[in-house]
């Protein structure tokens, strides 16, 4: 084989290599370096260490990705037959920040441009999500998807333990209804009932409050899966007030 033939045929042994790689990266999911080598697979299942956070402090003017946004995408959005690691339905992984900065087609600043933002105020209901017959998102969590785009849809982590708790003044209507949306309600609802349990009502969260799951999964005791399923633990705070509201009755208040 002359010099120029030789050549060619390493680049064209290149090609098919490069070829397979790009193949491979279409079924298992990875991507392809700048050097055209195959790099891993998104990792959707680990969440960092919390005390790589410890002490930084949460601003009351920040939307922290983990805190607010996550909750509500993951438990309306990235339950296991929607938007997971495993069932990434039209390509759309909703499992933590990098999966949603790769396939949620966010363009930081302008909502109205975000592909998550535009599915879930998308007026057709053939075209929202969540689709009917789950319920839409609440205006507030729209809100807050909304801020979290136009403060640049960053990944600003804080250590919750630093964000003011005032516990004492819990009550079943401003404070539990709405973390049980943003963070269970998507995995618990009439439709989706992980491990057989609704978390819709007064009665099944009193249920819950009783029988010692709702603080054993959220605080993680020993014997319970801690919730939410999958996510970082709530914020230190969201823990105390459903500790606190469980320990006076779990009253309709
Ligand atoms: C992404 C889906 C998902 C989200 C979000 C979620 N759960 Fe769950 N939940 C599950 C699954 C799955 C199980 C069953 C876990 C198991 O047994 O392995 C479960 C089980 C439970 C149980 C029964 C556990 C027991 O030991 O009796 C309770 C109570 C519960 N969840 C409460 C909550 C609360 C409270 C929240 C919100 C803070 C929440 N869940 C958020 C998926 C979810």
């Amino acid at each position: 084989m002359s010099l120029f033939n030789k050549f060619f045929f390493s680049i064209s042994l290149f090609s098919i290599a490069t070829w397979c790689s790009v193949f491979l990266s279409c079924t298992n999911d990875s991507a392809l370096g700048d050097d055209g080598t195959v790099l891993p697979p998104v990792d959707t299942t680990t969440v960092e260490p919390p005390d790589t956070i410890a002490g930084i402090v949460c601003s009351p003017d920040t939307i922290h990705f983990e805190w607010e946004v996550l909750p509500i995408l993951k438990s309306s959005c990235g339950r296991r037959d929607c938007h997971d690691a495993g069932a990434a339905s039209s390509g759309v992984k909703l499992v933590n920040y990098q999966t949603v900065m790769l396939t949620g087609g966010i363009k930081p600043f302008m909502p109205e441009e975000t592909r998550i933002y535009k599915q879930i105020t998308h007026d057709d209901e053939e075209e929202r999500m969540p689709p009917p017959p789950y319920d839409r998102l609440t205006e507030r969590q729209v809100q807050i998807i909304a801020a979290w785009i136009n403060q640049g849809a960053q990944n600003i982590r804080c250590d919750s333990s630093t964000i003011p708790c005032d516990a004492d003044s819990v009550s079943f209507s401003a404070d539990i209804v709405p973390l049980v949306k943003d963070a269970c309600y998507g995995c618990h609802n009439q439709y989706v009932h992980e491990s057989g349990i609704e978390l819709l009502t007064y009665d099944d969260l009193k249920t819950a409050a009783l029988n010692g799951s709702l603080v054993g999964t959220v605080a993680g005791e020993t014997g319970y899966v801690r919730m939410p399923f999958g996510s970082i633990p709530l914020p230190a705070c969201h823990v105390e007030k459903i500790r606190a509201w469980v320990e006076r009755g779990a009253l309709e208040n």
